[in-house]
């Protein structure tokens, strides 16, 4: 492992926000978690940190961050329809991405381009063009750094949500995941449900093979969302809100084009990026940070902007958020 003392983060958080922690351990296998436990690391305060892109840290952080740098992709089973996939947290999101078309395994392509690690895709349940991660996942393994033992949880004992698991819940701050098992398909076949999917599929003609939805993917996506190399920021920066459908009916009388898709128990998930839209905030500043102007959902460091200019963003427009629509307006990235 490597162990560095009042470390920078600036490199290890998409916002770029500079600021340091105490001590910074980069995990280069998964047995020395085991040694940490020994040692008492996880007794005082931690934070596990993966590929950084869902995180916005205020000051900094007196305590240690746990990075998993460990990879490797290995093949537990295969049949001729599907493939167990076991992926070690340390992999990069692309990474996968690629070796899935490689191999051409199906199920996470409507993922490609998603920032960050393998380890962390679980836990926030990372989706997009009407692909949830669980779609895919088998189990998920690590350690209960609580217990110091190891853990093990089936898709079902993950308890996934809309951007929600068991590790944002019963088990936060309990557990080190060192390993993703996929269950992907060998059999073609894709999801297309998403309208501006294939719309960019017929406008460039393109049949639906595995690279096309790929590439399409990744059309969609950068024209709507700010290249995390260029721009700091951490994808959308607030949960979509759902909410009981008699205030859905009540806010649908005054906004006729509400969009709105079902959410489980009868309630009703809104659009977060039009409400922020409406309530004028697309494209606008406050020093530093704003709002994309291309995607009302994220919030962007369009300079050197200090971690309190992009929180007066945020507090800003759910704020005005509320003011106009009655709607409370939830953080998606974890604020530290
Ligand atoms: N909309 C607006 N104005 C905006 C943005 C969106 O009116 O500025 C409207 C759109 O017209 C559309 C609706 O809101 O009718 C939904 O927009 P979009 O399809 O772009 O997706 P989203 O709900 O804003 C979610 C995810 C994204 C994911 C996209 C695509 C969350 C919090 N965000 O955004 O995930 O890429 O769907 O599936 O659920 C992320 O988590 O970091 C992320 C980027």
């Amino acid at each position: 492992m490597r162990v560095e003392e009042h470390y920078s983060l600036k490199n290890h958080n998409t916002f770029g926000i500079d600021i340091k922690c105490d001590r910074f351990i980069a995990v280069e296998h998964p047995d020395e978690v085991a040694e940490l436990i020994g040692e008492g690391v996880f007794l005082n305060p931690f934070f596990i940190l993966g590929g950084g892109s869902n995180v916005l840290f205020t000051k900094d952080y007196h305590g240690t961050v746990i990075h998993p740098v460990f990879k490797g992709i290995e093949t537990l089973e295969e049949s001729e329809k599907a493939v167990l996939l076991r992926v070690a947290a340390g992999e990069e999101w692309d990474a996968l991405q690629q070796f899935c078309l490689q191999h051409l395994l199906y199920g996470l392509e409507n993922l490609t381009g998603i920032p960050g690690n393998v380890g962390s895709a679980p836990v926030q349940n990372i989706g997009a063009y009407g692909t949830e991660v669980r779609d895919c996942i088998d189990h998920v393994e690590g350690w209960r750094v609580d217990t110091g033992e190891v853990f093990r949880f089936s898709n079902e004992q993950c308890r996934f949500g809309y951007r929600d698991s068991i590790f944002k819940n019963e088990m936060k701050g309990k557990c080190l995941i060192t390993h993703v098992t996929f269950k992907l398909s060998r059999i073609e076949h894709y999801n297309l449900k998403y309208k501006a999917l294939s719309d960019a599929l017929e406008n460039a003609r393109l049949q639906p093979s595995l690279k096309n939805v790929t590439d399409c993917i990744l059309m969609v996506r950068n024209s709507k969302l700010p290249d995390i190399t260029k721009i700091g920021c951490a994808g959308s920066f607030f949960k979509n809100p759902v909410i009981p459908f008699s205030d859905f009916e009540i806010l649908r009388r005054n906004i006729p084009d509400l969009v709105s898709y079902p959410a489980p128990n009868g309630q009703v998930k809104l659009a977060a990026g039009q409400l922020i839209e409406k309530a004028g905030w697309k494209g606008r500043r406050l020093g530093n940070a704003g709002v994309y102007d291309k995607q009302a959902l994220v919030i962007v460091n369009y300079g050197d902007a200090s971690p309190q200019e992009v929180i007066a963003v945020c507090e800003a427009v759910i704020r005005d958020v509320h003011e106009k629509f009655h709607v409370t307006l939830c953080p998606e990235v974890n604020i530290l």
